[in-house]
């Protein structure tokens, strides 16, 4: 039996969004984009050589995920059997390979499950078809980091920023994405409210090839500049009211150019458009230190300071009841291995780095079962 390696790659919550990109399959934004690096938030897979005369198998375990590309059973290839296929044909690989993947989260509901998907998916084709169990192994074959991150962001633009660890940015002009600060330069946390795990209707791979029919896409372009070198700034002081209020406005203005795109994007709930209102409304009376954002889809992300991060969930909880909120934080990026006979499952093993107190809030067995989230 072949080796089996494995790949856990973190999701990631964009600060300053890509939203628009170039109509060619470069993957290139229209904007220069900023994210923070989770750490509970992620996608864990594996790969095995499969003989010659096989097909590659996917296996989509755990928590129901297709890698970001939801879509009706037997519609055709999905966004994991066409990277693989693109992979193979930029690389030269041919070996089929037997895949298993699992989130430690909801899929396909903008909690950037194709980030961590298809960053874990192309580390792991690669060990695989490599031989190599670590990224040093990797880069001794000539894929640095930096160049699998482009292999991942070919798959979703995003998932090249879930290769690093801390805070990142991926830059329009010449696609490049460097880690800004690592993972203790702040300690942030981002308590994330599922209040609809159903999958979204519109991907991002379809409303990003429309973003710029909005009347509000160019305006938008104009100001990004600006606002991307405050959050710079914001990270680089650790201001947290002033990084708070520009991730607010940026998380609005990106769903109102999707809101008035042709045919329209719409991410956002009622529920959510009330929860954001009411979290401004408490943070104003001095009862809650922590902003929103948003991805592509209707599931707030709150931040705050990771020492207010208990008592702003207990009063989350206590105004969701019922409704499930994980606790995130900032991580360190993605790791490998190579899997061993008894060993625990993905996300038990899972690299919980050593010395930060903050992670022993997420033993892996509480996220095998749930009991991470309410
Ligand atoms: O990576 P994609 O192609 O799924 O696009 C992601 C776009 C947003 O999540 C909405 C913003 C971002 O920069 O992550």
């Amino acid at each position: 039996m072949s080796k089996t390696y494995r790949a856990s790659a973190p999701s990631n919550i964009a600060l300053i969004k890509y939203w628009g990109k170039a109509k060619d399959a470069t993957q290139t934004p229209c904007n220069d984009s900023l994210s923070m690096t989770l750490d509970i938030a992620r996608t864990c897979t594996t790969a095995r050589l499969l003989p010659p005369a096989a097909q590659d198998h996917i296996a989509y375990q755990g928590e129901a995920q297709s890698l970001g590309s939801s879509r009706p059973a037997g519609s055709g290839p999905g966004k994991a059997e066409q990277h693989l296929a693109r992979l193979r044909q930029m690389l030269g690989y041919s070996a089929p390979l037997a895949i298993t993947t699992s989130n430690s989260f909801p899929a396909d509901c903008g909690i950037a499950s194709s980030a961590s998907g298809l960053a874990a998916l192309t580390i792991a084709a690669l060990a695989a078809w490599t031989d190599s169990s670590s990224f040093e192994g990797l880069e001794q074959h000539g894929y640095s980091r930096s160049r699998i991150a482009d292999f991942a962001r070919l798959g979703s633009g995003s998932a090249g920023r879930s290769l690093y660890g801390g805070f990142v940015r991926w830059q329009a002009t010449d696609n490049s994405i460097q880690q800004l600060w690592d993972q203790d330069h702040w300690d942030l946390a981002d308590l994330i409210v599922v209040l609809d795990a159903t999958p979204k209707t519109t991907s991002s791979s379809i409303g990003h090839h429309t973003a710029d029919t909005s009347p509000l896409f160019l305006p938008r372009q104009a100001g990004l500049g600006q606002r991307t070198e405050a959050v710079c700034q914001a990270l680089l002081t650790r201001d947290l009211q002033r990084l708070g209020d520009l991730i607010e406005d940026e998380a609005l203005e990106m769903h109102a150019v999707m809101m008035s795109q042709t045919p329209p994007a719409r991410y956002l709930l009622g529920r959510t458009s009330h929860f954001l209102g009411w979290l401004r409304n408490q943070r104003r009376l001095g009862h809650l230190p922590a902003w929103f954002t948003l991805d592509a889809g209707p599931n707030p992300h709150v931040l705050c300071a990771q020492g207010d991060a208990s008592s702003v969930m207990a009063r989350l909880q206590q105004e969701l009841p019922g409704v499930r909120i994980i606790r995130d934080q900032v991580g360190s990026g993605p790791t490998l291995h190579l899997e061993q006979q008894d060993q625990p499952d993905c996300f038990q093993h899972q690299d919980l780095a050593p010395g930060r107190e903050t992670r022993n809030h997420h033993p892996g067995a509480a996220l095998r079962s749930g009991a991470h989230s309410q």
